[in-house]
């Protein structure tokens, strides 16, 4: 089963305003990542169509021009689940809508790199103790851990990252 043109068209053509992306979420697009949360976040909204069994009509991807945008390399039952964590990934960004204006801009991706490891007390749990630099006070030292564990976890688990736009390693 496919969407019919005409009634697809006439959802869009009622939810649409010229200023907001038309996005049909679709396993073949481009993928979702946190640069067009943030670009999304920064604009006055989107359109998001939903896809459900073997999804919409190609005419009216192409007669709207929609961007056909994808959550990862798998396929859904619909674009609902997809549309709430692109949705919810940019509301977080909006300002205060976190509790800590300073939080989202350390986190993953946000300098090409994935996020450093998180400790809280105990100081020691089953054994494993957090790493003493932490608990320092040396400001210096724990941001210059905090860099090198992140650029550690990102070569080991996505280097592609490295040679992106982000962070590069010579840079560091
Ligand atoms: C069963 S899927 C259709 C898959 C499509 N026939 C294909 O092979 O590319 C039904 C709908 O789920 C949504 N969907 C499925 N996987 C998705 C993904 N990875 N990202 C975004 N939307 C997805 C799309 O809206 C799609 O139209």
């Amino acid at each position: 089963m496919v969407f019919r043109p005409e009634v697809a068209a006439a959802a869009i053509d009622a939810a649409r305003s010229d200023d907001r992306p038309l996005v049909y979420l679709s396993p073949r697009g481009q993928r979702f990542d946190q640069s067009m949360a943030k670009d999304w976040a920064g604009g006055s909204g989107v359109v998001l169509f939903c896809g459900r069994f073997e999804g919409l009509d190609e005419r009216v991807i192409e007669a709207r021009d929609m961007l056909e945008v994808s959550l990862g390399d798998f396929v859904l039952a619909g674009g609902e689940a997809a549309a709430q964590a692109m949705i919810e990934s940019c509301v977080r960004l909006l300002p205060g809508v976190l509790g800590e204006a300073g939080s989202a801009s350390e986190e993953s991706f946000e300098d090409g790199l994935l996020e450093y490891p998180h400790y809280t007390r105990p100081r020691v749990w089953e054994d494993r103790e957090i790493p003493d630099v932490l608990l320092s006070g040396d400001h210096g030292a724990i941001a210059r851990w905090r860099r090198e564990k992140a650029l550690e976890l990102t070569k080991a688990r996505r280097p592609d990252l490295l040679g992106g736009h982000g962070a590069k390693e010579d840079e560091r």
